[in-house]
């Protein structure tokens, strides 16, 4: 089970790494960059701590955290990672001679 929840863990910090480095090739506001940042953050924060405490015997299932983890990870994508992908979409149709663009 808890090689179970290091594979969610695993796949999250290389998505979080691949969508910082891809807010920063996109120009993302800083104000939203700086709130997925510290999403990821949290979110990695937390779940190391807690499989730190079902290795030494405080928590006695992963299967919760398992679960709270799968859910937070569909609340990010629906949220924040969504607002990321339209404004990656938004760039993506806006001619080339707009306002702002090639800025
Ligand atoms: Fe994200």
């Amino acid at each position: 089970m808890l090689r179970t929840l290091q594979h969610l863990m695993d796949f999250a910090h290389t998505h979080f790494l691949m969508e910082e480095h891809l807010m920063e090739g996109v120009h993302y506001p800083s104000r939203a960059r700086d709130e997925m940042i510290a999403q990821h953050a949290e979110f990695t924060s937390y779940s190391r701590l807690r499989v730190l405490e079902f290795r030494k015997g405080a928590l006695v299932s992963v299967l919760p955290l398992q679960a709270y983890l799968a859910e937070w990870l569909t609340l990010h994508e629906i949220g924040l990672d969504r607002l990321l992908a339209e404004f990656i979409r938004e760039q993506s149709i806006a001619p080339a001679d707009s306002p702002g663009a090639n800025t």
